[in-house]
């Protein structure tokens, strides 16, 4: 959209059109592109820019500020790879800094960056080749929080939001032979941020997703969506967006394993709707997780996706999954890595954290607050586990802020244009434990309706805070109307009560919709037992969950539960000396990989289906 500078009415009207003053004022400003998401970018052939990157923490953020505090657009981190005798400032020089390893956060890498908040300065070089009509993307899976990026000295993007995808085109910087790559990366929570300042998770700083280079044709496809239709039975349905392409151009999806191909024309928009029956198609579950490889193409890109189909849909108080009702066993889970600690990233830690969830069970896991990786992604499609996927409105966010509703749709955004065509997905999560007020409820409204608009075939929830009056607990937070489904957290016998309290509470639930109790639970320290009415013991622990059962299948309208949750995490909210020690210990299983007693109270509670309605 052009932006035009008019010019005051009284200076028109005086006839005083001052043409140096009108050329220096009507100034109309090239807006920059819409930033390319790249849907399935890790089925794309990569180069990959992980490994050892030079790097200089730089708390007072002097490489990009200058010592009145203006942000320089020459910044000499940024021009001079390696500060060459030109620079007034010989003391940093990534040739060098010590190293950081991509992807992973600075905190786990070096005891002086565990509590760092702050900037941090990457360099590394990569060779490059040059191809004739070919753009070429820094793809970097994130940078938790704030993040800056230049090639050969030039700036190439800037991205808020630590927990999704992005990508900067280099085309026009990168050139043959050796280039390098200059990132600052700014962990600092913010007021106005998306998560704010209070978290209840470690704020891990860094390039802490893998770093790679993507080729793409000058028409590439960029963003599709492929389902299964609710309405129509064995067909697939959805649209390719192709960027750069002519209207006309032709698209072509086809899953040779059921003979099954069709092709359509982009349109003015760029999209070709996609709509093709399909005969013989397995349908992707929990005990079926089929996956197909489906060949996308048009003109000289193409993708080879692996996507299992399926139809989730609510009907009155049911989730019906393939048509069928359903209930979601379930488990919470943060993106922290089993054994080393620090932020999940490897397909071992997906498989480690995803395989004990399948131990335990489940056929659901809530990947709490935040987006979760690729590698997290996949593993749920290939071993059948259902997923709540959360944008990370967590908590107080300054609801009345634009600012701030923009950051979390683009946070939105970059999360469903990434992940939409997995399987397993079957809830976006617009939030967790906000704050009842009218503000918040008119910000996550429009956050939900854009959910929907983005993706009108999944389903909508959120995690609600409760209110309690004796032993009645009531489920009335007005956001419930946005929702198709009613998540909620309580921690009866935890925060609040004895593990027995749950025996005699009640629930009133204002809204004839499925429920999902998305966290209840309580600490325990891995190891330590005693009576099970002593916290932090194991026995306790347990305790809590056998009482819940009872109470949980009291509420006739529950279809799901993810308990908080399956692996000990870190947190600065976490102190208990010789306790919790910075984690959080609701863990079913330690940071270290010991089960606990409540994992196998729940363990046998999902294989018996003594909790939640047996199908
Ligand atoms: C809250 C919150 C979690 C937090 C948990 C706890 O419900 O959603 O992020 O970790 O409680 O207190 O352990």
């Amino acid at each position: 959209m052009k932006r035009l500078t008019v010019l005051p009415n009284a200076l028109v009207a005086r006839g005083i059109v001052l043409t140096a003053i009108a050329a220096a004022l009507l100034s109309v400003c090239e807006a920059a592109p819409a930033p390319i998401i790249l849907t399935g970018a890790d089925r794309r052939p990569a180069t990959s820019l992980n490994g050892e990157w030079g790097a200089i923490v730089d708390p007072y953020f002097s490489g990009l500020f200058s010592f009145h505090h203006q942000e320089k657009s020459d910044g000499w981190f940024m021009n001079n790879k390696y500060t060459r005798g030109e620079s007034a400032l010989h003391e940093y020089d990534f040739s060098r800094a010590p190293k950081l390893k991509v992807p992973a956060d600075w905190n786990t890498q070096r005891e002086s960056l565990f509590f760092y908040e702050g900037p941090v300065w990457y360099e590394r070089d990569f060779t490059y080749q040059p191809k004739e009509h070919t753009r070429v993307f820094l793809h970097i899976g994130a940078a938790n929080y704030h993040s800056w990026f230049w090639v050969n000295g030039k700036k190439v993007c800037e991205h808020e939001g630590g927990y999704t995808s992005f990508n900067c085109e280099v085309t026009a910087v990168v050139h043959a032979g050796g280039n390098f790559v200059v990132a600052a990366v700014d962990n600092t929570r913010h007021e106005d941020g998306v998560p704010t300042l209070e978290t209840d998770w470690w704020n891990y700083g860094g390039l802490t997703r893998s770093v790679s280079l993507i080729e793409v044709p000058e028409a590439f496809i960029d963003q599709y969506d492929l389902h299964l239709s609710r309405a129509e039975d064995s067909v697939i349905e959805g649209w390719v967006h192709v960027e750069g392409s002519q209207p006309g151009a032709k698209v072509e999806v086809e899953i040779p394993e059921l003979a099954a191909k069709t092709t359509a024309a982009v349109g003015q928009d760029g999209r070709a709707a996609i709509h093709f029956s399909v005969k013989g198609l397995v349908r992707w579950s929990p005990e079926m997780p089929k996956l197909y490889k489906v060949a996308v193409s048009a003109g000289q890109d193409s993708i080879d996706e692996l996507m299992g189909f399926r139809t989730v849909e609510v009907r009155g108080t049911e989730i019906l999954l393939n048509g069928k009702p359903i209930f979601l066993r379930g488990i919470s889970i943060h993106a922290e890595a089993p054994f080393r600690g620090g932020r999940a990233n490897t397909d071992k830690d997906a498989e480690t954290l995803l395989g004990w969830a399948k131990e335990l069970g489940c056929n659901f896991v809530r990947l709490a607050h935040y987006p979760h990786d690729e590698t997290m992604l996949r593993a749920a499609d290939r071993m059948g586990l259902l997923v709540w996927s959360e944008n990370p409105v967590y908590w107080a966010l300054q609801f009345d802020n634009p600012k701030v509703l923009a950051k979390a749709e683009q946070q939105l955004e970059e999360e469903i244009g990434t992940s939409r065509n997995h399987a397993a997905i079957i809830l976006w999560s617009m939030a967790n434990e906000t704050p009842n007020t009218e503000a918040r409820t008119r910000f996550i409204e429009t956050e939900a309706a854009h959910a929907r608009e983005l993706d009108p075939t999944r389903l909508i929830t959120a995690a609600l805070l409760v209110r309690g009056e004796g032993h009645t607990k009531i489920i009335d937070d007005p956001l419930g109307k946005a929702l198709d489904i009613i998540g909620f957290n309580e921690y009866i016998g935890w925060y609040e009560g004895h593990p027995e309290s749950a025996d005699t509470t009640e629930w009133r639930v204002e809204y004839q919709k499925p429920l999902i109790v998305s966290e209840f639970g309580g600490g325990a320290k891995a190891g330590l037992h005693g009576g099970e009415n002593e916290r932090w013991t194991e026995e306790y622990q347990a305790n809590i969950y056998r009482h819940q059962f009872g109470m949980l299948n009291r509420i006739p309208q529950l279809r799901g539960m993810s308990p908080w949750i399956l692996m000990d995490f870190r947190s600065p909210n976490r102190p208990l000396t010789g306790i919790q020690d910075e984690f959080n210990r609701k863990g079913l299983i330690s940071d270290q990989g010991q089960k606990k007693q409540a994992f196998f109270i729940l363990q046998k509670a999902y294989k018996e289906k003594t909790v939640g309605r047996p199908e």
